[in-house]
C-alpha cells in the first residue's frame, strides 16, 4: 500500500471513528488518537524522511487536509455533546415562571398586643414615656415603697407568687412608678410615663380570671395637677379605646398607693348595659383601677409631697382587648390555639 493508499484509508477509518463517538469522552481518546502528538497523522509526518523529495509537499498537503477535515469533524462531534447536554440539564431542571408563586404563611398581631401599640402610640402622642420594670420584682418595689409595709392588710387583695422572702412575680406594674418617681429629675420638666407588662396572681383561671394577665400602669406628677385631670384622662382613653358610645362610671375605691381612689367601669359590650354572665349581672366591666398619687409613695421616693402631687391609673389589657374584640374568655389570649389568634390577622397581601 502506497503513502497515498494509506491517508485515504486512514480519512475513511478517522471520519468513521469519529461519528461512530459515543459520548464526549470517547471523542476525546478518538481526537488524540487521530490528530494528537503520538497519533496517526503525526507519524506519517515524521515518516516523510523515507519519501522522495519530490513527493514530500503533496504528502504534507495531503495529511494537513486530513487534519484539518478531523479536526472540524470533532469540533462539530463535540458540540452535539455539548448541546445534548444542556438539554438535558434544562429539561430535568424544568421551571416554569408562569407558575403563581407561593404565598408565605403570615403571622398575626397577638389581640393583647394590638391594644398594647395603640395605647403606646396614644400616651407617645399626649407626651408620655414608655418604661418597662422587671417582672420578677422585689417586695420593696411592688409593696413598701407603694404604701403597702408587710402587715398591710390591702396585702391581702393581691395573692402573690412569693419566689423567696424579698423577692416575687409582680403583681401589678404598679412597683415601676416607685422606680420612675425615684430615678425623676423635677427640675427638666413634669413626669408622665406609661409601663406596660406582665403580672401574675395566685388566681384560679376562669372565663374572667388568669393567674397572669397584663396591666398597664399610668403616672403623671408635676405640681398642680388635680382629679379633674385624671377624670379627663380617663375618659379620653376610654372613648379612644371603645368609642364615644360605650358608657364610663367611677366608683370610689381603695387602693393604698391612691387618695382618693376611683375604678373605672365601662358598659357591658355583650348586653350593652342590661346585664349578663359576662358582667355578672350588673352591666358594667371594671377596666381599671385609678387615684391621686399618695403623698407616702412620692415621699417614700424622696419627692416633696408639699410640692408635688399626681394621678396614676393602672389599667387591664386583657379586659380592654375582651372588650374591644367581644372575647368571652380571657384564656383563649394564653393558649395560643392559631384559630383563635388567625382571626386577628392583618389583611394578607
Ligand atoms: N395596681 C392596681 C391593681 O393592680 C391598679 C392601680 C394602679 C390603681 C394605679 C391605682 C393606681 O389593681
Amino acid at each position: 500500500m502506497d503513502l497515498f493508499e494509506k491517508l485515504d484509508k486512514l480519512r475513511q477509518e478517522g471520519l468513521k471513528d469519529i461519528n461512530q463517538a459515543t459520548d464526549q469522552k470517547n471523542l476525546d481518546k478518538i481526537r488524540v488518537e487521530l490528530v494528537g502528538k503520538k497519533g496517526q497523522l503525526t507519524e506519517i509526518l515524521h515518516s516523510m524522511k523515507d519519501i522522495a523529495p519530490s513527493e514530500r509537499p503533496k504528502v504534507g498537503q495531503e495529511v494537513n487536509q486530513i487534519r484539518d477535515l478531523f479536526q472540524k469533524q470533532i469540533d462539530e462531534a463535540k458540540n452535539k455533546f455539548v448541546q445534548a447536554l444542556i438539554e438535558k440539564k434544562l429539561a430535568e431542571e424544568k421551571i416554569d415562571v408562569t407558575l403563581p408563586g407561593r404565598k408565605g404563611h403570615l403571622g398575626s398581631q397577638h389581640p393583647i398586643n394590638i391594644i398594647l401599640d395603640d395605647l403606646e402610640s396614644y400616651f407617645i402622642a399626649m407626651g408620655y414615656s414608655v418604661v418597662q420594670g422587671p417582672e420578677i420584682e422585689t417586695d420593696h418595689y411592688c409593696f413598701e415603697m407603694m404604701n403597702l409595709p408587710k402587715d398591710h392588710p390591702a396585702r391581702d387583695m393581691q395573692a402573690t407568687f412569693y419566689i423567696d422572702e424579698e423577692n416575687l412575680l409582680r403583681t401589678q406594674t404598679s412597683g415601676d412608678q416607685a422606680r420612675v418617681l425615684e430615678k425623676h429629675d423635677f427640675s427638666k420638666g413634669p413626669l408622665k410615663m406609661v409601663g406596660p407588662g406582665k403580672v401574675y396572681r395566685r388566681d384560679d383561671d376562669d372565663a374572667t380570671h388568669s393567674h397572669q394577665f397584663q396591666q398597664m400602669e399610668g403616672l403623671v406628677v408635676d405640681k398642680n395637677v388635680t382629679m379633674s385631670d385624671l377624670k379627663g384622662t380617663l375618659e379620653m382613653i376610654a372613648k379612644h379605646m371603645f368609642g364615644q358610645d360605650r358608657k364610663t362610671r367611677l366608683r370610689p375605691s381603695y387602693f393604698p398607693f391612691t387618695e382618693p381612689s376611683v375604678e373605672m367601669d365601662v358598659s357591658c359590650f355583650n348586653c350593652d348595659g342590661k346585664g349578663c354572665a359576662i358582667c355578672k349581672y350588673t352591666g358594667w366591666i371594671e377596666v381599671l383601677g385609678a387615684g391621686m398619687v399618695h403623698p407616702n409613695v412620692l415621699e417614700n421616693a424622696g419627692v416633696d409631697s408639699s410640692v408635688y402631687g399626681g394621678f396614676a391609673f393602672g389599667l387591664g389589657l386583657d379586659r380592654f382587648a375582651i372588650l374591644k374584640y367581644g372575647i368571652s374568655d380571657i384564656r383563649d389570649f394564653y393558649t395560643n390555639d392559631v384559630r383563635f389568634l388567625k382571626q386577628f390577622r392583618k389583611e394578607e397581601n
